[in-house]
């Protein structure tokens, strides 16, 4: 028989009569413990050895542990400075007794609760007596936080450790021992003679022109073997969930837009009949910078969005009558709609191809001054859309939805009637959260009105619309709270595991 050189060590080092683990074998050979395993493995697999398993539960200090392996638990630093402060025979300050043990932080609570709980003493009224026949030399806890830094975690007494957990002192895990045993097999291989065969785990330009290829034996990869977790960098999920809506829009004939983040509010808001006293536009709303005005919009353009709010558009247009100043019009904040770019394409001034029929869109950045909770943040990404083509119609709309988020296995939008002051009409959509059920809103949108289209100088129809990329990426990944996928307090497990379904 002949068998790859590591399969013949371990099939050698292990007995018919003994169980011997792989980390023994390990030391016998000189071979690496995840050798000896792949090896147990194959050698299992060809019914020379036994291989058994049997799981331990494990125990380990954590860092806190660690410290007060050092420096002892703060309760026992509190009785021993009670102690040093004679409050065995009269009450004493707390505040001295802290002070004395140098207690610090949180480990000032850790150490009073503990005190009570083990007896060490009593607390009344701000004062600390210590009761004189307590023993913290005998403190459970303490010699098992010694016994489990010294290794010795079989000496260890569960309820202790289970005390020991409750306090975040250990970490509790398990482990699998694996253990092998020669077979009859194994045992007539060895006594026949088993040569050792040269294995070769990579096929190398050098093997195939000297044609040695053909006589040598390969590995196997064993994909039962243990492995170590290795985390590498990965695309955020926001960032791939992204890339997949521009390759499904891409798809679908759409062309992409970019423009400024910092943009005028004629481009944010005066070209979408947003009447200038409209709430939305105080500065409770918008992120205003301090810059100088926008001077290269052309005068025509703004002589028409003006002409639009004073005195309407269209036969049935009559307008807002109300101020309209071109000072504020030329202001610059930051986007709160990415429809800015749409009104910059559609314009002609972003020299976007304007013959019907046109899709174009964008993935970018919006910012809003919102309050922070689970489905809001102060900037979020949109996905920007529009089609231009003579008669569109509602159907349109949703059809465009419908096969856009079908793309992401979700099949169950749903459409509410709504208002904006540049769509008519207009709708809501909504989807179902994966995990809680809820609806939840993920877009809004709309045909665009003719006081919107006409200034703009074109004259078909446009429908259009905006959608929360992280609304999305909460339905396909079934994460609960914005604040998961990105900010500070985003959950990095959740990060290194979600998927982005296509
Ligand atoms: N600007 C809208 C929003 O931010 C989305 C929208 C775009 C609606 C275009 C209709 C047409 O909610």
């Amino acid at each position: 028989m002949r068998l790859p050189e590591r399969q013949l060590a371990v099939l050698e080092a292990a007995s018919a009569t003994d169980e011997r683990t792989i980390d023994e074998i390990a030391a016998e050979t000189g071979l690496k413990p995840e050798t000896v395993t792949g090896a147990a493995f194959d050698l299992r697999d060809e019914g020379l050895l036994s291989l058994t398993e049997s799981a331990a539960e494990t125990v380990e200090l954590t860092d806190e542990g660690h410290r007060y392996v050092d420096s002892g638990l703060p309760e026992t630093r509190l009785y021993r400075a009670g102690l040093a402060l004679d409050a065995a025979d009269a009450a004493v300050s707390m505040g001295r007794v802290i002070g004395e043990a140098d207690l610090d932080g949180p480990e000032v609570d850790i150490a009073l609760s503990n005190f009570a709980r083990k007896g060490f003493g009593s607390i009344d009224s701000g004062e600390l007596t210590v009761d004189p026949d307590a023993d913290p030399d005998s403190d459970p806890e303490a010699a098992a936080l010694a016994a489990l830094a010294d290794g010795d975690s079989p000496a260890v007494d569960d309820g202790v450790v289970e005390q020991l957990d409750s306090r975040g002192l250990v970490d509790r895990g398990e482990s699998v021992t694996r253990s092998v045993t020669l077979t009859d097999d194994g045992v007539d291989a060895l006594m026949t003679g088993v040569e050792a065969t040269e294995t070769v785990s990579a096929l190398t330009p050098e093997l195939l022109a000297s044609g040695e290829w053909r006589d040598v034996e390969f590995a196997e990869y064993n994909v039962e073997a243990d492995a170590p977790t290795t985390q590498g960098g990965r695309k955020h999920v926001l960032r791939r969930t992204a890339d997949r809506v521009k390759d499904v829009l891409v798809g679908m004939g759409f062309q992409e837009m970019e423009g400024p983040h910092a943009d005028s509010d004629f481009w944010i808001n005066d070209c979408l009949f947003m009447p200038q006293d409209h709430p939305a536009r105080t500065h409770w709303d918008r992120f205003a910078l301090d810059v100088d005005p926008m001077t290269d919009i052309p005068d025509e353009l703004i002589a028409r969005v003006e002409a639009a709010h004073r005195d309407g558009w269209g036969v049935d247009g009559d307008g807002y009558h109300s101020p309209w100043s071109e000072d504020f019009a030329r202001e610059i904040a930051l986007r709160g709609h990415t429809t800015s770019l749409s009104m910059r394409y559609l314009s002609g001034i972003a020299g976007a191809e304007l013959e019907p029929p046109q899709r174009y869109f964008s993935v970018e950045k919006v910012y809003r001054n919102d309050t922070l909770d689970p489905t809001h943040l102060l900037e979020f990404f949109q996905i920007e859309g529009w089609v231009m083509a003579e008669d569109l119609s509602v159907r349109d709309l949703m059809g465009t939805f419908e096969e856009f988020y079908r793309q992401f296995g979700i099949t169950d939008i749903r459409f509410k009637p709504h208002y904006n002051p540049y769509t008519e009409p207009s709708f809501e959509l909504f989807g179902e959260h994966p995990e809680t059920g809820e609806e939840i809103e993920i877009g809004n949108s709309g045909v665009f009105r003719e006081e919107v289209t006409g200034p703009l100088g074109v004259d078909c129809d446009v429908m259009a619309w905006g959608l929360a990329l992280e609304r999305l990426a909460m339905l396909t990944t079934g994460a609960e709270d914005i604040r998961d996928l990105h900010g500070t307090l985003a959950d990095i497990e959740f990060l290194r595991n979600a998927e982005v379904s296509y």
